[in-house]
């Protein structure tokens, strides 16, 4: 029987385990869970959501405090159509973050970035340009781009010094939004270098409507091969969504993908940037538990734990210090929701708002438990201990788990490793 070992992903020249770590917003995909993935051979990434805060978390600045007291005048006023990110902030903290990231690098892998373009930050095109350019700038060895895919986004970059060395990626879910994006492009002679091809069992956002149930990663992955095929495109193909053993992986192996991309067996490892806390909710979830709903501004539908936090809570919008999610004309959907429940009731203490949620506020404070489908899978990857919590792994016992295993098997931490790691 195969196991992932015996499939070598060839990219940026080079032979790598074909596991890539997908990004997780926001730093839930820390920068060591991504040196873990590079170290290991494979390909880990980072996430660009929000990084101002993450580098004030990461390297002690302030950008968050000082756009905050910046904007502070605007806190009372329901429109938020003034607030905007200075680009030069952008630039250094994701500079930063990718820097100090790049530097601790070890092993054969690489380390990418996932850049959600649906963080459309009051100035879609000036600040997805700015974040990707400064990671080349910082850098990264490539570009995972995401989460709303603009079909002009490599045009944005086409410029940069990097742009024909750098790896370049985009994440589609369907073969229709793999040739939009190849036919928009073919003026820049520049392919992407692979395809992530995510499909409906995926955590984060979902790049399908709430049929997602009627579709399958498999079919899928089969179209997209065999439209590469027929336009004689050499461009690997990494599957994700759903890939929770190292047997699921090589059943895509053996299928035509060049790598799989995972990420749920990681939330529950040490490296993940999740709570403790929040690390033992996903591990004692159920399948129940586990809902996809629409309350994220976005407009795509998204997974998360029913038992989210960030579900009906009415707090303020928080875009003087985030708005991450504020459109190219300064709104999001949960401003709109939020100013729509304060008009109804005026003098409620705390309001409830259903329909959406104040996303940045949310992930940012990982209240917000955006999960794959597979979740309630993780408490079989581990051990419960007398006190009744499940022991954290170690992002490398999970990876060599995918590399080594065969079938439907998963190694569990040995007993002396699950104590030590274990609170
Ligand atoms: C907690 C969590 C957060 C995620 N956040 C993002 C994200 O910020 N951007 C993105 O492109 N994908 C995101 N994803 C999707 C993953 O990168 C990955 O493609 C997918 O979840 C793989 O399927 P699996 O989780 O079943 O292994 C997230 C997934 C999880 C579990």
């Amino acid at each position: 029987m195969k196991r992932v070992d015996d499939f070598r992903l060839k990219l940026a020249g080079r032979e790598l385990v074909p596991i890539m770590i997908g990004g997780m917003g926001v730093d839930i995909s820390t920068a060591e869970l991504a040196l873990e993935a590079a170290r290991l051979g494979g390909i880990g990434h980072i996430s660009d959501a929000m990084v101002p805060d993450v580098s004030d978390r990461r390297f002690d600045t302030s950008f968050v405090k000082d756009k905050t007291r910046f904007y502070k005048h605007n806190i009372d006023n329901s429109d938020k159509s003034i607030i905007k990110f200075d680009l030069g902030v952008l630039a250094e903290a994701t500079r930063r973050h990718v820097a100090a990231t790049m530097q601790a690098k070890r092993g054969n892998g690489l380390i990418f970035v996932n850049c959600m373009e649906k963080l459309t930050m009051n100035a879609p095109r000036e600040t997805l340009q700015v974040r990707m350019g400064s990671a080349l700038d910082a850098g990264i060895d490539g570009i995972t781009l995401s989460a709303g895919l603009h079909l002009g986004s490599f045009g944005l970059i086409a410029d940069h010094p990097r742009f024909r060395d750098a790896q370049l990626g985009i994440i589609v879910s369907s073969v229709r939004a793999l040739q939009l994006f190849l036919r928009k492009n073919a003026r820049l002679d520049r392919l992407p270098d692979y395809v992530v091809v995510e499909g409906p069992l995926a955590g984060g956002h979902l790049g399908f409507g709430m049929d997602w149930a009627e579709h399958d990663l498999a079919t899928i992955v089969t179209e997209i091969l065999q439209y590469l095929r027929a336009e004689r495109l050499d461009i690997p193909l990494i599957a994700a969504g759903g890939i929770f053993t190292g047997g699921d992986a090589c059943r895509f192996l053996e299928l035509g993908a060049a790598g799989v991309q995972v990420a749920t067996r990681f939330t529950v490892t040490r490296e993940c940037g999740l709570p403790e806390d929040v690390k033992q909710e996903y591990f004692r979830a159920s399948e129940d538990d586990i809902e996809v709903n629409t309350i994220s501004p976005t407009g795509y539908p998204m997974r998360m734990l029913k038992s989210t936090p960030a579900i009906g809570s009415g707090i303020r919008p928080n875009c003087e210090a985030y708005g991450y999610l504020l459109d190219g004309a300064g709104s999001c959907a949960y401003i709109t929701a939020y100013n729509r429940e304060l008009a109804l009731h005026p003098d409620a203490r705390t309001l409830s708002v259903r329909d959406k949620t104040c996303l940045c506020t949310h992930m940012r404070n990982f209240n917000c438990w955006t999960c794959g489908h597979m979740t309630y899978r993780l408490k079989d990857t581990s051990r419960l201990g007398a006190d009744g919590r499940y022991a954290l792994l170690s992002a490398e016992h999970v990876f060599r788990d995918y590399q080594f295993s065969t079938g439907s098997q998963i190694a569990l931490p040995d007993t002396e490793a699950a104590d030590s790691l274990a609170g």
